[in-house]
């Protein structure tokens, strides 16, 4: 059945094309913007641009593979080797760093980076490095709650029952690691991380809370909250977009129906609260000309809306989610992207994002998953159109 539904699906991707051509020029000043980038980092680690400047942090954080990626797949795009060696060179800088044990975003910062550089090249120390980070992520599972606990070191008490939904998108490190390595460990604890979240993060309108906080001990729920959401019955669009795309990807791992179910309650609560251009405003339940939008959500809701198309079983739903994906990342394209005409100083590639809210932290301007996110969505829009029309004659190939 799952078979037919592909073979329909691609059919139909060949047939449809929703808004037109790859925007090639565009590729040009993303690509001339990360290489600046590349040089203003000088190796270290990012965290968010003030003033469109980058400032930057000592500690390895969940920024630290995006630079990788987003590399990787302007190399794709543009088959231009210094792009390689580049993605190369950070993923060689991370590989140490794959025993870090207090964050749950391992995923984050080790897919974009050694599992890209392995899946490119097939060398082992990129697949040991990756899978050294999964053991580290696993080791944050807490059997009593059946979840991945998201902050804090290992052994510590630092908020130590707490789990969010932004820790969807770390599992994928963990079915890799079952596919290279053959251990259903990592397998098994993703799927009951994503079944508690599917039951205690998702409301049952499909909107989402950020943070859960059980007893550590007893794994009993004690309070569901926000940390950089609007208030803690808000749905902060970021989480929202995560949550989707997540569940999409759980689905697509595990063929579970129940996480395709919650996939498209959570995509189909976010696009019903995206404004007139397709880019949600900071919390989905804030409206209005003085709230900001949060362009990275926009860019993590465009791709994962495009992976549960490429999911979904019916021709219906494959077009609902690939349209809004495809509208959402050409909005990002033509109103979002660093020109040379914005501000003076402008060393991001994706304009008008929120890290944190409430802290202050990169309100109204770049930081790393906003742009790592928007390159993958404009990747997979450029994969999709060569599919079904190969483009032989650009002028970057
Ligand atoms: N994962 C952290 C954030 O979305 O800000």
């Amino acid at each position: 059945m799952k078979l037919l539904a592909i073979l329909f699906l691609a059919v139909l991707s060949g047939t449809m094309l929703s808004g037109g051509e790859f925007p090639w020029s565009k590729i040009e000043a993303i690509k001339a913007q990360l290489l600046r980038k590349d040089e203003i980092y000088e190796g270290r680690f990012p965290e968010y641009t003030r003033d469109g400047a980058w400032t930057f942090r000592k500690k390895v954080n969940w920024f630290s593979g995006f630079i990788s990626g987003e590399l990787w797949y302007l190399y794709e795009m543009t088959g231009d080797e210094e792009l390689k060696e580049r993605a190369l060179a950070h993923a060689d800088a991370l590989r140490s760093y794959a025993g870090i044990d207090y964050t749950h975003d391992m995923g984050f910062i080790f897919l974009p980076s050694v599992v890209q550089a392995y899946r490119h090249t097939g060398e082992e120390q990129y697949r040991a490095a990756g899978v050294h980070a999964a053991d580290m992520l696993a080791k944050r599972y807490n059997p009593q709650g059946k979840f991945l606990r998201a902050w804090g070191k290992l052994g510590s008490d630092d908020r130590a029952g707490w789990m969010i939904i932004d820790t969807m998108m770390n599992l994928e490190l963990l079915f890799w690691a079952t596919e290279v390595t053959g251990n259903r460990d990592y397998y098994d604890i993703a799927c009951r991380h994503a079944i508690t979240t599917m039951s205690e993060s998702v409301r049952p309108d499909g909107s989402s809370y950020h943070v859960v906080e059980f007893n550590r001990d007893t794994g009993v729920v004690e309070r569901k909250r926000t940390h950089q959401g609007f208030s803690d019955e808000s749905t902060r669009a970021r989480g929202q977009a995560w949550g989707l795309y997540g569940f999409a990807n759980a689905y697509r791992r595990t063929d579970d129906e129940r996480f395709l179910t919650v996939a498209r309650k959570m995509a189909d609560y976010m696009i019903g609260h995206l404004p007139e251009d397709s880019v949600p405003y900071w919390d989905l339940n804030l409206s209005g000309e003085d709230v900001l939008r949060d362009a990275s959500a926009g860019a993590v809701a465009a791709s994962g809306l495009m992976l549960l198309a490429e999911v979904e079983q019916t021709k219906e739903d494959y077009e609902k989610y690939m349209a809004t994906s495809e509208r959402i990342t050409r909005s990002l394209l033509q109103n979002y992207l660093y020109t040379e005409s914005t501000r003076s100083k402008e060393e991001g590639i994706l304009l008008h994002t929120i890290y944190h809210y409430h802290n202050k932290w990169g309100v109204d301007e770049s930081y790393p998953a906003g742009d790592y996110f928007f390159i993958e969505a404009v990747w997979k829009l450029w994969k999709k159109l060569e599919a079904e029309n190969p483009i032989t004659d650009s002028p970057q190939r």
